[in-house]
């Protein structure tokens, strides 16, 4: 009888830059304080990469090097690399091809994923399926954004939530069940207008009108987005355990998107689950778009345990959304 393939996690590794941009330092550039900031959103401080000519790239391949380390896996045993990423180093080539080229992984398939914040969910789906139909054995899908490249800093609506950072799993087949065992994913174009950097593609190319106007930057109705945020990432989560039929006391760990904590903290409640198993490092990091959840398992890595079940739950611009059951498949060492 031939076993079923699962995709399991079998290595995480992170990257955060070193500078720390503070909420006292934002004090000093836009009219804010570290009491709003904290209040409204749990955010403390996030990181910023500082240095000409680099992007997403870069976190993205010192995320990689460390889990090829980490994993004692050579560069040329890598079937795939996916990048989910809304700020790509360049349109072209893709950030996943670039991340190849500065780890030596060659001649192998890459490509860049967009789906904003559940960005990560969405590469971790898509590489699920190439281990489950076995074309595949091992995948890395990295979580990467230079965040700080497309925000307005005189903006104060926008400039307190966001970080840089990157996270990356290598992906391999499993026959004892462990791994990815359930996702759902969801878009819904109507959200558009209400989160999104509308200058610099091929529909507003960069002109000095649309310097002028700051539509490179992201634009964001926040309170749209919160009300949209809570109800849709709670009933993704919600929904996922249902069909499952999991409940509070089966989940090891929420592993949320880190974009607000009162969004979390909704979430967390709809599932009944108490803080101490809902991973959280929103309060270092802000919100660093595709990488927050790959950031957080590797944060938390040290008290994952094999079997654990961990619901990944994630949403963002377009609007998407998504949710991800899986079971871990390691004890760290
Ligand atoms: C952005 C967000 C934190 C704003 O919080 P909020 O409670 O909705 O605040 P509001 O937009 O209602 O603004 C309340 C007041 O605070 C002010 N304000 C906004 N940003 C501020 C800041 N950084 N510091 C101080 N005051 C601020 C507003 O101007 C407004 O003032 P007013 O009442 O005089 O008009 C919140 O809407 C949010 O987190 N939205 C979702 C964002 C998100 O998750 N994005 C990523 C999706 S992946």
């Amino acid at each position: 009888m031939t076993q079923k393939i699962s995709a399991a996690i079998t290595g995480v590794n992170g990257y955060v830059p070193d500078y720390v941009l503070t909420n006292q330092e934002l004090e000093k550039l836009v009219d804010t304080n570290d009491e709003w900031i904290t209040s409204r959103t749990g955010i403390k401080e996030r990181r910023i990469l500082k240095g000409e000519g680099l992007g997403t790239s870069y976190l993205g391949a010192k995320a990689v090097e460390g889990l090829l380390e980490k994993t004692n896996t050579k560069p040329e045993e890598i079937d795939l690399l996916i990048c989910a990423t809304v700020t790509p180093d360049y349109f072209f080539p893709n950030s996943a091809n670039l991340i190849c080229k500065s780890v030596g992984i060659r001649a192998t398939a890459s490509f860049d994923l967009s789906a904003a914040c559940s960005g990560f969910l969405n590469a971790l789906a898509t590489a699920t399926a190439f281990i489950e139909s076995g074309r595949f054995k091992k995948i890395i899908v990295v979580g990467a954004d230079k965040m700080s490249a497309i925000v307005d800093y005189t903006d104060r609506t926008t400039c307190i939530l966001f970080g840089d950072g990157a996270g990356a799993v290598l992906l391999e087949p499993n026959t004892e069940g462990l791994g990815v065992q359930d996702f759902i994913l969801k878009s819904d174009g109507d959200g558009c207008e209400s989160l999104m950097q509308k200058g610099g593609g091929s529909a507003y190319p960069p002109t000095h009108e649309t310097i002028d106007q700051k539509l490179h930057y992201i634009r964001q109705e926040g309170q749209s987005v919160f009300k949209f945020a809570v109800t849709r990432m709670a009933d993704v989560s919600a929904e996922i355990m249902e069909r499952n039929h999991l409940t509070g006391d089966d989940i090891a760990f929420l592993v949320p998107h880190q974009a607000n904590k009162r969004i979390i903290d909704a979430t967390a409640n709809r599932m009944n689950i108490g803080e101490e198993k809902v991973m959280l490092n929103i309060q270092r990091y802000g919100n660093t778009t595709a990488a927050t959840i790959p950031l957080c398992l590797w944060d938390y890595e040290k008290q994952l345990k094999k079997g654990d079940n961990l619901i990944l739950a994630a949403f963002g611009g377009g609007f998407t959304w998504g949710s991800t059951y899986l079971k871990w498949a390691y004890n760290s060492k």
